[in-house]
């Protein structure tokens, strides 16, 4: 079975986690993070060759100006995976939701988007579980 891949929207203390966990699943693939700053953690998912998109493309410039190499925006790294991890400040993961749905990847937020998001926006750890089957065992958040 092909790997389940993987994005990460949002790279900040609990996207740094979340990444972590998916590295170590041998059966995902993370294809990219996005994010919209060039602070020390996406820096360092920069060092560690993850492709690094943009969640806003007007803030892909200063992206690049803080010296990472912006491989595309959010919805082109949507295009490839099959799950979306917004790691992204509470109320924006709500914002995403349509923009998943569009984009036909099933998503899951970290913030508190649970209460009012539906069924596509559960917690992290319902990754565990996709189309009802068990895709990894214990993640590590
Ligand atoms: N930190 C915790 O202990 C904790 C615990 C439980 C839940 N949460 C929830 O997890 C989510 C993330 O929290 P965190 O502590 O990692 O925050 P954080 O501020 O450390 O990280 C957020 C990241 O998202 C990026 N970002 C900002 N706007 C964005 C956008 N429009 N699109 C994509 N990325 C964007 C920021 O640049 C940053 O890298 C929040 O919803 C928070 O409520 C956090």
């Amino acid at each position: 079975m092909p790997p389940i891949k993987v994005a990460v929207n949002g790279y900040g203390v609990i996207g740094k986690r979340v990444v972590s966990a998916v590295q170590v699943q041998k059966d995902m693939e993370l294809v990219g993070i996005s994010d919209v700053v060039a602070d020390w953690r996406v820096k360092m998912a920069a060092s560690m060759k993850i492709p690094i998109y943009c969640s806003m493309p007007e803030r892909a410039e200063e992206m690049r100006r803080g010296g990472i190499e912006v491989s595309g925006f959010l919805d082109g790294l949507l295009r490839q995976v099959d799950v979306v991890v917004d790691c992204a400040p509470t109320k924006i993961g709500i914002k995403n939701k349509a923009t998943y749905e569009g984009a036909n990847v099933r998503g899951s937020s970290r913030g508190r988007e649970t209460r009012g998001g539906g069924d596509v926006f559960r917690g992290p750890m319902q990754l565990q579980r996709i189309n009802g089957q068990k895709v990894h065992e214990g993640c590590e958040l």
